[in-house]
């Protein structure tokens, strides 16, 4: 018997559009005001899609940066999951164009809706095919696209949210690094806190579900907060317990970029450094899917974390559903 299979992160990669939605711009349309959503959020600025993009078409990006990163060619790939909830269609899977845009055939291919905590829901799914040795070769996706769902005329909710992608590409190691560890956890029974109610079975598109705008995300701000904190505490005590680290031996926190003061009560309750954190959600708002592989991949770019490092992933969304991952680079 050899080492254990782990899942290693080979390589990573991101996507963001180009056209930008600074606090000023909301200023225009809604009662509110740059100082109360930096206040309040921690947001200056977010990315919209521009014409002509969509949610396949940013993680197509980021999957071919991750591919790049990773100096590997699409048909290589053994395995597809994305992890999305504002897909391009309610059906096919997103994932099946990014498949097509790869130019590759004859590989499973899927979505996975977790919301927010969609990407680490789909890390660990590819971690475990790698570590079963069913599939050698996983690109990982975590991707939304919330501006098409925001309602503008919310200020409570149309604020936090931006645009974006990011991916990873797994494949088998003896080595000790990889996916040290992951939890997953859902309470169905908190589906009201946040949801895109219209459009699905329960209240099927008409004239009615348009003019109530059901087809916009709905959420319970403050409930979504209180929830949060508790759980964003408590997925880092788990996930340090579990891998036996302590603040001083976790070199990064990726948080999903959801709001700054969440984050901040997080890490504080632990007394994490500001340093130890990693923070964008300044210049991308709340990416949902994206969050932290877009953060995760910024990180590396910027060399603030690399080969060695343990880093500490936590999530937090719509389901309600939260996540946690502990990886060595
Ligand atoms: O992935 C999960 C996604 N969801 C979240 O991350 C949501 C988590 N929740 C939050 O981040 C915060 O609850 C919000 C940022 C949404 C709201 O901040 P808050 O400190 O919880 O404010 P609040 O909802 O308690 O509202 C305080 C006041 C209210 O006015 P009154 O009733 O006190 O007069 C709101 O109407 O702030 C008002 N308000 C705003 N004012 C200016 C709410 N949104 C805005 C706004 N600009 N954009």
């Amino acid at each position: 018997m050899g080492e254990p299979l782990r899942a290693a992160i080979r390589g990573t990669g991101s996507y963001a559009p180009s056209k930008v939605m600074t606090n000023a711009d909301f200023e225009k349309f809604i009662d509110t005001s740059d100082e109360w959503i930096v206040q309040r959020t921690g947001i200056r600025q977010r990315r919209v899609m521009g014409e002509g993009e969509t949610t396949s078409s940013m993680a197509l990006a980021a999957a071919k940066a991750a591919l790049a990163d990773a100096n590997l060619e699409a048909k290589d790939l053994d395995l597809i999951v994305c992890a999305t909830v504002t897909g391009d269609m309610p059906f096919p899977a997103t994932a099946c164009f990014v498949q097509q845009g790869l130019g590759i055939t004859d590989i499973p291919v899927f979505d996975l809706s977790a919301a927010c905590s969609g990407f680490l829901y789909a890390l660990s799914v590819g971690s475990q095919f790698i570590q079963a040795g069913t599939y050698r070769k996983v690109l990982v996706i975590g991707v939304d696209a919330l501006s098409r769902y925001c309602d503008y005329t919310d200020r409570g909710s149309c604020i936090l949210f931006g645009d974006g992608a990011g991916a990873v590409v797994l494949e088998p190691t003896s080595e000790d690094k990889g996916v040290l560890y992951s939890v997953l956890r859902a309470e169905g029974a908190g589906w009201d806190y946040i949801n895109l109610p219209g459009g699905g079975t329960r209240y099927p598109t008409s004239a009615q579900t348009i003019a109530d705008r059901l087809h916009y995300v709905k959420m319970k701000g403050r409930d979504v907060y209180k929830f949060a904190v508790e759980k964003m505490q408590w997925l880092l005590g788990d996930c340090m317990a579990k891998c036996g680290l302590t603040v001083e031996t976790v070199d990064m926190v990726v948080p999903h970029q959801v709001n700054l003061r969440i984050i901040d009560s997080a890490a504080g309750k632990y007394g994490f450094p500001m340093e130890k954190i990693y923070i964008n959600i300044d210049r991308y708002g709340n990416t949902s899917a994206a969050s932290i592989p877009l953060a995760l991949d910024e990180a590396r770019r910027a060399g603030l974390i690399g080969p060695g490092s343990t880093i500490v992933m936590v999530a937090f969304g719509a389901g309600l559903t939260w996540a946690g991952a502990v990886v060595r680079l």
